[in-house]
């Protein structure tokens, strides 16, 4: 059941696009998880969504989801209540490397083990814990991906596509469990802390030049459409695009 009184499990909720979608699903009455690496961030985000709702409902957990210890041990900390999890979002990520022409051979594999451990295994530690914790039926996984799934570049698109493969196999998997799994690939999207130092003027409206909407996407718009997949009941296997039409049709 989602919303009141669902679990939701966000990874990468402290900041940005999972932030937006933590308070989106902790605003409807559900107890929201989230993970993230830093752990001020997280208790801090936490503790502004609870004061925002007046009651607490939002559990932040310091964990580095590349590794297994503190992927199993968040997964213990969710399932102590003993009620399942309704929504996985498989968020976390981001663009860790991005070795260009000329780069040796070490910094081309320092980017792409980065990048695939970064955004794939992340999602795919966090999806093989919880899969035992997932609502049957009814459960849902919602995995961010990128307009760089479909357009590169390098391995931070080579990542992002292949969660559009995972998940398949997990939408196919699932299915006799009742489960459905689908992606949200979002474009261009400010007010996150995605773009680093790399954000200034001129970038900010390169990336808006590109869209025909002639605007920057926002994180709540992102998390209207991950809560949109996490309750499409006929919906699974999908891959839903949000990039101001930066890319068409795909
Ligand atoms: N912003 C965009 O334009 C855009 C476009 C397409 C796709 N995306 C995708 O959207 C997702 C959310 O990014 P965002 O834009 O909201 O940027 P963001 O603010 O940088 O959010 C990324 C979140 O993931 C967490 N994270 C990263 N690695 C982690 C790890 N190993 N373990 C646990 N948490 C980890 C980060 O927290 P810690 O650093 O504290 O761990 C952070 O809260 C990402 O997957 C990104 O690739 C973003």
């Amino acid at each position: 059941m989602i919303g009141p009184m669902g679990q939701i499990v966000i990874s990468g909720g402290g900041t940005g696009i999972g932030l937006a979608t933590a308070r989106l699903f902790g605003a409807e009455g559900n107890r929201v998880h989230i993970i993230g690496r830093r752990e001020k961030v997280v208790e801090e985000a936490a503790a502004t969504l609870n004061a925002e709702f007046g009651e607490d409902r939002v559990v932040a957990h310091a964990a580095d989801l590349t590794v297994v210890a503190d992927v199993e041990r968040v997964a213990g900390a969710v399932g102590e209540s003993g009620d399942p999890v309704d929504v996985l979002v498989n968020n976390a990520g981001g663009s860790f490397g991005n070795a260009g022409r000329g780069a040796s051979l070490a910094e081309i594999e320092a980017d792409y083990r980065a990048n695939f451990e970064g955004n794939v295994v992340t999602a795919v530690l966090l999806t093989h814990a919880l899969i035992p914790q997932l609502t049957r039926p009814g459960g849902a996984i919602v995995t961010v991906s990128s307009i760089a799934a479909v357009r590169g570049p390098g391995s931070y698109g080579g990542a992002k596509a292949y969660l559009h493969a995972a998940t398949w196999e997990w939408a196919a998997s699932l299915a006799p469990d009742g489960i459905r799994a689908n992606a949200v690939a979002p474009g261009f999207t400010g007010e996150t802390e995605f773009f680093g130092p790399r954000m200034s003027a001129e970038f900010h409206a390169s990336r808006v030049g590109q869209t025909l909407l002639k605007k920057a996407g926002t994180p709540e718009e992102i998390a209207d459409a991950i809560k949109y997949l996490a309750g499409a009941t006929n919906v699974t296997g999908e891959i839903l695009h949000i990039n101001g039409g930066a890319v068409l049709g795909r």
